[in-house]
């Protein structure tokens, strides 16, 4: 067998949650309802008509969760907090409970002797501001900078590591164009505004987050993925280039280069979402808010996409052949993307930093006689790794690895029908199991090094 994959002294090996998926805890200690919250209470939005109401109890059951975390001997812990937990109504009023709940955790993992790595918005926007428009609303992004403020008030002397949001384009492609996230809607203008508002917060944000948490790192986590043409054709060339533009670099080119993609934006047009290269929602001095420099970009990468040209020119999702290993997300088994991608975001954006924030799979798990043999996670687990070590090979500044996820959770409209987790959850009891994948990750932090298949 080859050489292990030894990683870097301070490589930070972690796992990854979101608060709207695990923590449940509805309206426990004053917290107020997400726009998630609200969306899932329509049962025909949720492939399994279920709500996150009480996900995996972790608001109660966080301190167990807390000792899975030291047994897996994880380096750091990325968790989101629940913004309506802090601001129940979105405005004005700070609710000291929600506060209080985070900084025990943040001072248990600290104990512990593993890093918070704390995301302010993945995804739970407090419902009373939804009601006002929600991102496509410019004065949520003020809203932001307020939450960002009461946060960082409290627990920016002990957090090193912030990001804003967790993927942007999921929030307003999929929240307000596709209608397959809350808040439903299939309206591309508001979509587009509200992928600005939620950049513009990012940037307005930062000041205040730097000024309450000197000495921490700040950045923000986008979902990013290699698109492929099915075939050489040049339709099918095009088809790749519009897809990377509306979902990589829509929101890379304006952090990192303080603009939207000329190509992008033409494409647009052409499709009747804007008038002209004059967007009506930028204002003077956005787009400078926007790219000022963050510490580090994180990267979400579960896949690559492979797309085709529709009729219309436009990109439609098509598999490549021969049929690739899929998992039940119906994404490709595709570790050289990670590599790929990373190495792409170096070359074209440089950050100064990088974190593989999210990765991971969904899988059928069988359970049997107490345990859950999920080989092909730990293969997926092994080869991802493998290919970020080949990052780090050629020099690309990767700090850190985060396995989605520590449990099975909540998975937005999918439900509780896919199982992404270390840990099995039982949803009737609530228990949670290590599955094979979580021994072999325990291992591999303990020697901080993976084998390579190759
Ligand atoms: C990402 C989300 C995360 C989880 C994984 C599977 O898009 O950030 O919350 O749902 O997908």
């Amino acid at each position: 067998m080859a050489a292990p994959l030894r990683f870097p002294d301070d490589f930070l090996w972690g796992v990854a949650t979101s608060a709207q998926q695990i923590e449940g805890g509805r309206n426990a200690g004053g917290r107020g309802d997400s726009v998630w919250d609200h969306y899932a209470d329509d049962p025909s939005h949720i492939d399994d008509g279920s709500t996150p109401r009480v996900a995996c109890d972790h608001h109660r059951l966080w301190r167990e969760d807390l000792e899975r975390l030291k047994w897996l001997g994880v380096k750091a812990y990325r968790f989101s907090i629940a913004w309506p937990r802090i601001l129940p109504t979105g405005r004005d009023r700070v609710n000291p409970a929600g506060l209080d709940f985070y900084e025990a955790l943040v001072d248990a993992l600290l104990e512990a002797e593993i890093e918070p790595h704390v995301t302010l918005n993945h995804w739970c926007l407090p419902q009373a501001l939804m009601d006002e428009g929600g991102w496509a609303n410019r004065e949520t992004a003020g809203a932001f900078v307020d939450y960002a403020e009461a946060v960082t008030a409290r627990l920016g002397d002990r957090v090193p590591h912030w990001t804003t949001h967790n993927e942007p384009w999921c929030v307003a492609i999929l929240g307000y164009e596709q209608g397959a996230h809350a808040p439903g809607l299939r309206d591309p203008r508001l979509a587009l505004r509200a992928a600005h508002h939620l950049l513009l917060s990012h940037g307005l944000a930062l000041p205040a987050i730097r000024a309450n948490s000197p000495g921490s790192e700040v950045g923000i986590v986008n979902n990013l993925s290699p698109v492929v043409p099915v075939t050489g054709d040049a339709a099918d060339l095009d088809a790749a280039r519009r897809l990377d533009g509306s979902f990589n670099r829509w929101f890379l080119d304006p952090l990192f280069r303080g603009r939207y993609p000329a190509d992008a934006v033409e494409d647009r047009i052409r499709r009747g979402h804007l008038e002209s290269a004059e967007l009506p929602f930028v204002e003077p001095g956005d787009m400078e808010t926007i790219a000022a420099p963050v510490d580090f970009l994180g990267v979400n990468y579960y896949s690559r996409i492979a797309v085709k040209a529709g009729p219309d020119g436009e990109p439609v999702g098509s598999p490549l052949s021969p049929p690739e290993e899929l998992t039940e997300m119906g994404w490709e088994v595709y570790p050289e993307g990670l590599t790929e991608i990373l190495a792409r975001v170096h070359r074209d954006y440089a950050p100064r930093a990088l974190y593989i924030t999210e990765n991971g799979a969904a899988l059928a798990d069988e359970f049997e006689d107490g345990q859950v043999h999920d080989t092909r996670r730990v293969a997926f687990f092994r080869d991802h790794l493998a290919a970020a070590h080949r990052a780090l090979t050629a020099g690309i500044p990767l700090r850190g690895y985060f396995a989605w996820s520590l449990m099975d959770n909540y998975e937005w409209s999918q439900g509780f029908t896919k199982r992404f987790g270390l840990f099995r959850t039982d949803y009737e009891t609530l228990e949670r199991m290590p599955k094979d994948s979580a021994h072999w990750y325990r291992e591999a932090v303990a020697a901080n090094a993976v084998d390579d298949a190759r």
